[in-house]
């Protein structure tokens, strides 16, 4: 965390810090605060979607599978897919994910499915993939979730790089379901990212907070405020933390002093936004077939279920 504080501060033109950071404890309950709000219908959308379709979902699927699921987060959505697997076979569930904390409400939360069994791997995704794959019991496929849209936060390049690297671990006939936000009017977007309520901005906050906490630094959180703004090129809102003044800020586990200018931005998060027929392009170009591809009719959002071929 130090040295990716570090690098990400000392950069000489855009500032950054890196959006996995957002999600200590704290900024994982105001994330959940964020998916209840009116004005942001990503996470609802998703439900929505995994409620009404996961009996479809499940029957697409060749033969006996296991589950990965990569940020299982607090593990809600992911109970119908299970519930509905339940119906056809024992289960063995493997959430990957960081936090500790989201791991154990995770296994908490899923533990009373019983035809479920329930792994956890506290890895980053590719590395906890990876030993799910080598755990596969032979003729058995694995269905690999993706939901969220948390590939939003790569770029587009980044983002089709990961789908090379999940494809590779996989085998012709592996599944990945993959939920992708797409392409919404600017003004949707920026009620979504700059909620009335504050609760995104501190979100966002919350990241100088734990570096304060976790780095012992300085800085006053009353001299930074949140900006959402959307990225015409790139088809994606970008959140900041804009310095209100010019300001000095120490951070002594990174072994650093950071100089802000008055109005000089901290880049912590993007999110991209999708079209349905860029989904099936890139899932096609990283090795997958699309499968089908549900739209949800109040938010748009899809859920794309590839094929691995
Ligand atoms: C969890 C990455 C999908 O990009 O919409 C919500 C995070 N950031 N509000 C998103 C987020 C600000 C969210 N993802």
């Amino acid at each position: 965390f130090a040295a990716d504080v570090r690098a990400g501060l000392t950069k000489p033109n855009q500032k950054e810090l890196l959006s996995k950071y957002l999600y200590d404890d704290v900024g994982s309950a105001l994330f959940e605060v964020i998916s209840h709000l009116p004005e942001y219908g990503l996470t609802r959308a998703d439900e929505r979607l995994l409620r009404r379709y996961a009996g479809d979902i499940v029957e697409r699927l060749a033969g006996p599978v296991a589950v990965a699921e990569l940020g299982s987060g607090s593990g809600k959505k992911t109970r119908q897919i299970l519930e509905a697997l339940c119906l056809r076979q024992k289960t063995r569930y493997y959430p990957i994910e960081i936090s500790p904390t989201a791991l154990a409400m995770c296994q908490r939360e899923l533990s009373d499915i019983d035809c479920i069994s329930i792994v956890g791997f506290e890895r980053e995704y590719l590395d906890g993939l990876l030993e799910v794959a080598a755990q596969r019991r032979s003729g058995q496929h694995l269905l690999v979730l993706f939901l969220g849209s948390t590939i939003g936060n790569f770029d587009r390049m980044a983002g089709l790089k990961f789908l090379n690297q999940v494809r590779r671990i996989l085998q012709p006939g592996d599944s990945l379901l993959l939920g992708t936000d797409l392409v919404k009017s600017s003004s949707q977007l920026l009620a979504a990212y700059a909620d009335e309520l504050g609760v995104t901005a501190a979100f966002n906050l919350n990241l100088l907070a734990r570096i304060n906490r976790e780095l012992d630094a300085n800085f006053d959180l009353s001299r930074f405020e949140h900006v959402a703004k959307i990225n015409y090129e790139s088809r994606s809102v970008e959140m900041h933390l804009r310095s209100t003044s010019r300001q000095i800020v120490d951070i002594p586990v990174a072994n650093v002093a950071v100089e802000f200018l008055e109005g000089e931005t901290i880049w912590t998060e993007s999110s991209h936004k999708y079209s349905p027929d860029e989904v099936v392009q890139m899932a096609r170009t990283a090795g997958f077939r699309c499968d089908v591809q549900w739209i949800d009719d109040e938010w748009p959002f899809a859920e794309n279920l590839l094929i691995a071929e």
